[in-house]
């Protein structure tokens, strides 16, 4: 699993010291700053906006990984485009026309990707898949931390690996909730190339963030 790359969920870390926290991070191994936005409204919880966003990026040398759970999208993405984020990806639920809002990450020159919630089925990227650069399968239902891996992804983790692999692009396939050192295994072998971390890279402190990530890499 060394190749296995690990983004590393903000939402656990400290946020009244969050510059520090992501460069503690970064030094442990995070490969990405997955940065996770919720609006209270697409999802039962808020978090941060682009002024966040804008203002830990001096902080970061990793890309920042914004992962997008607000509806409407589309009127925030260039907001985010602006603030510094490197990846913007949402949720085809999240606005009317998922290809134009897509398109519109592209042309705001950021990676676009598709996320899909555990109810959401594997066909939503079919139609996209020409268009991104990242498909994102939640793991749990998107709002929170700390929740249990749902177990019955895996089956789409495979089935959006053969899909990309068939397109014959370069796509990287993310898996984002409930990530441990078990069930990261069990969601490399099924296909995942990023994983999305955030309870257990953040826990225990910033003496423990390089063995937490290095426990994920197996
Ligand atoms: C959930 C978020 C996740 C979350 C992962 O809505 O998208 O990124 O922070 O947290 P853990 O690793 O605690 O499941
Ligand atoms: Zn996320």
């Amino acid at each position: 699993m060394t190749s296995v790359r690990i983004a590393a969920s903000i939402l656990s870390a400290d946020f009244a010291r969050l510059g520090k926290e992501i460069e503690a991070i970064e030094k442990a191994g995070a490969d990405f700053i997955h940065v996770d936005v919720m609006d209270g409204h697409f999802v039962p919880n808020i978090t941060i906006g682009p002024v966040v966003v804008r203002a830990i990026r001096p902080h970061a040398k990793k890309p920042l990984d914004v992962h997008l759970m607000i509806a409407p999208v589309d009127p925030f993405i260039q907001a985010f485009c602006e603030a510094g984020a490197d990846g913007i990806s949402v949720h085809p639920e999240a606005g009317p026309h998922v290809h134009r809002t897509l398109q519109y990450i592209r042309d705001c020159g950021r990676r676009p990707g598709i996320v899909l919630n555990p109810g959401t089925p594997i066909d939503f990227i079919d139609n996209v898949l020409d268009l991104v650069d990242l498909v994102l399968i939640m793991t749990v239902n998107p709002g929170f931390g700390g929740q249990e891996f749902i177990a019955s992804q895996l089956r789409k983790i495979e089935a959006a690996a053969e899909r990309i692999a068939r397109s014959g692009r370069k796509i990287d396939l993310e898996v984002d909730g409930g990530i441990t050192p078990e069930t990261a295994r069990r969601a490399v072998d099924a296909g995942a190339n990023i994983l999305v971390a955030g309870t257990s890279v953040f826990k225990g402190g910033a003496a423990n963030y390089a063995a937490n990530i290095a426990r994920l890499r197996g």
